[in-house]
């Protein structure tokens, strides 16, 4: 048994990890052509339009919108989802702000259902014992790159009549059983942030097959303009408000560009994190995410890697386990968030916006929204007792082995000292 770097052993991760360039010639060409056009605003340019274009084909989709954000993508299809003031919406703990934030501007109540042990997304169960009369929608997070169970959610929602929107933000090129997961429900957001898959700085797109949402999801993103009508009554005919979130041309071109790099990302991290499950699953302690319906087709995209761990089998804390693994040259750390969302301030307080209570005390929802720590206790159990691993595509083979060797490494180590 070597001796951990930790403890003054040799560190076992000796070179640097990969690294490459994300932008390149085709995303300078892709700009040019953009400034060259004399105009940045996605209606009169080709950019964005083509950007959606490209995208819907990739995903087989009819519509696609682009937004300026990930957030902006999933606020937008909440607002053409219909959410608004009093409704009820039911999301995941284990998520970012973005998943979140539309829903609070809609004045709606974000309202979470716990997650499943292994893939950490909700799931149809667990959203079942959170539905009410009051429940509009349902934003369905695919985190760290692989699918939540949507078949039995999809059937709850119909039989609900509940809007689906996927927040696919960290899980581009994510399949369930052998569906891009962003086509299933009614909508698929996605981000163009700079630490997704792919960058265009910021960015989010809509995927939707329905002509109606996609009309709505259309001009909800652009203070409701209605810029498929004909006449400026048509385009003008406001009657609700909705916010400019509109994509300019120079992050559609650089989006235009990344599209082809997708395939790439996408295909080399899910071959890491599959190396990486085979080599983990069988060391206490740990257990590898769970890809769920992986014998139909389900694959994940690894935007990073999240391990359940669990200090009896590891023989030592999570923490230590983490500690040592760092020393030796890995990517580590103790979970992916310190709480679950709920945990913050701004649901401990009930307090969205400044000096107020709303939307949680407004005279339309009437109902009693509870943030009560523990009401999601798997979710809890994961945040505390998980490892988050980095994963990325410059990685190379040689890196997965010595992460994968300082695993072993470690645990050997805490099994047998
Ligand atoms: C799951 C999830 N949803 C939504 C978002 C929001 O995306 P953006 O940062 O582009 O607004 C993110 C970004 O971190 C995310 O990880």
């Amino acid at each position: 048994m070597s001796e951990i770097a930790l403890y003054g052993g040799e560190k076992l991760k000796k070179t640097p990890f990969g690294t490459g360039k994300r932008f390149g010639e085709p995303e300078l060409q892709q700009v040019k052509e953009a400034l060259e056009q004399n105009t940045l605003f996605y209606w009169f340019g080709t950019k964005v339009k083509e950007l959606n274009r490209k995208f819907a084909e990739m995903y087989g989709m009819p519509y696609c919108v682009s937004t300026s954000s990930g957030t902006a993508a999933i606020h937008t299809a909440l607002i053409a989802a219909g959410v608004t003031e009093g409704d009820e919406v039911i999301t995941s703990p284990i998520t970012d702000m973005g998943s979140i934030i539309g829903i609070l501007y809609q004045n709606a109540i974000p309202v979470f259902a716990d997650v499943d042990p292994n893939n950490y997304n909700i799931t149809a169960e667990t959203i079942r014992e959170k539905v009410t009369d009051k429940t509009k929608a349902i934003v369905v997070v695919h985190l760290a790159g692989a699918p939540a169970d949507m078949d039995p959610i999809m059937e709850l929602a119909k039989e609900r009549g509940i809007k689906v929107i996927e927040d696919c933000a960290q899980s581009y090129l994510t399949y369930y059983k052998g569906k891009l997961v962003g086509t299933i429900g009614d909508f698929g957001c996605f981000s163009l942030n700079d630490f997704k898959h792919i960058s265009a700085g910021d960015g989010g797109m809509i995927l939707t097959r329905d002509e109606e949402l996609y009309r709505a999801a259309f001009r909800s993103c652009d203070k409701n303009y209605n810029r498929l009508g004909k006449t400026t009554a048509e385009i003008r005919a406001i009657d609700s408000v909705a916010p400019n979130y509109r994509m300019s041309e120079v992050v559609g071109a650089v989006g235009i560009a990344q599209l082809d790099r997708l395939d790439f990302i996408c295909s080399t991290r899910n071959r890491h994190g599959e190396r990486i499950s085979e080599a983990i699953k069988d060391l206490p302690g740990l257990t590898p995410p769970k890809v769920v319906g992986k014998e139909e087709g389900s694959k994940s995209s690894y935007w990073f890697y999240l391990m359940r761990a669990d200090e009896k089998g590891l023989k030592v804390s999570v923490q230590e386990f983490v500690d040592a693994l760092k020393a030796e040259g890995i990517n580590v750390a103790k979970g992916y968030l310190n709480n679950p969302v709920y945990g913050y301030g701004l649901f401990q307080n009930k307090c969205a916006y400044l000096g107020t209570h709303a939307p949680f005390d407004s005279k339309y929802y009437g109902g009693n929204a509870s943030y009560d720590m523990g009401m999601c206790p798997v979710a809890e159990d994961v945040i505390e007792n998980s490892i988050y691993l980095v994963l990325n595509e410059f990685y190379t083979d040689e890196d997965v082995d010595d992460i994968i060797a300082a695993f072993k490494k470690v645990s050997d180590y805490y099994q047998n000292r």
